[in-house]
């Protein structure tokens, strides 16, 4: 398990997405309303990265055939087939930097 640094709590605004990369894996930190999560980055249909895709209501929506996830449980929130959850990670905050634990 490591912790790696996202970036700056004041560099990631409510809505916005950055993608990090802990121990090879490729891991989704999003701001909503201020709370931070993160989640797996490739979208368990065909594997897009999220990051490219839309944020929007603790919402993230893939950019190639719209599966949507809430980003607080990686769980599918919406897509017409079934499809895999995404696995979700703690994030930490330490003073203004933000964290992830994966
Ligand atoms: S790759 Fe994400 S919905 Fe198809």
């Amino acid at each position: 398990m490591g912790k790696v640094i996202v970036g700056k709590a004041s560099d990631i605004p409510p809505g916005k997405m950055v993608k990090v990369s802990v121990d090879g894996k490729e891991i989704l930190v999003v701001n909503s309303d201020g709370n931070y999560y993160a989640m797996d980055d490739t979208c368990t249909h065909s594997g897009a990265s999220l990051s490219e895709g839309q944020f929007q209501d603790s919402i993230v929506t893939c950019g190639w055939h719209g599966a949507q996830f809430d980003c607080k449980s990686g769980k599918l929130a919406k897509f017409p087939a079934k499809i895999n959850n995404l696995k979700s990670y703690n994030v930490v905050l330490e003073s203004d930097e933000v964290f992830v634990e994966a």
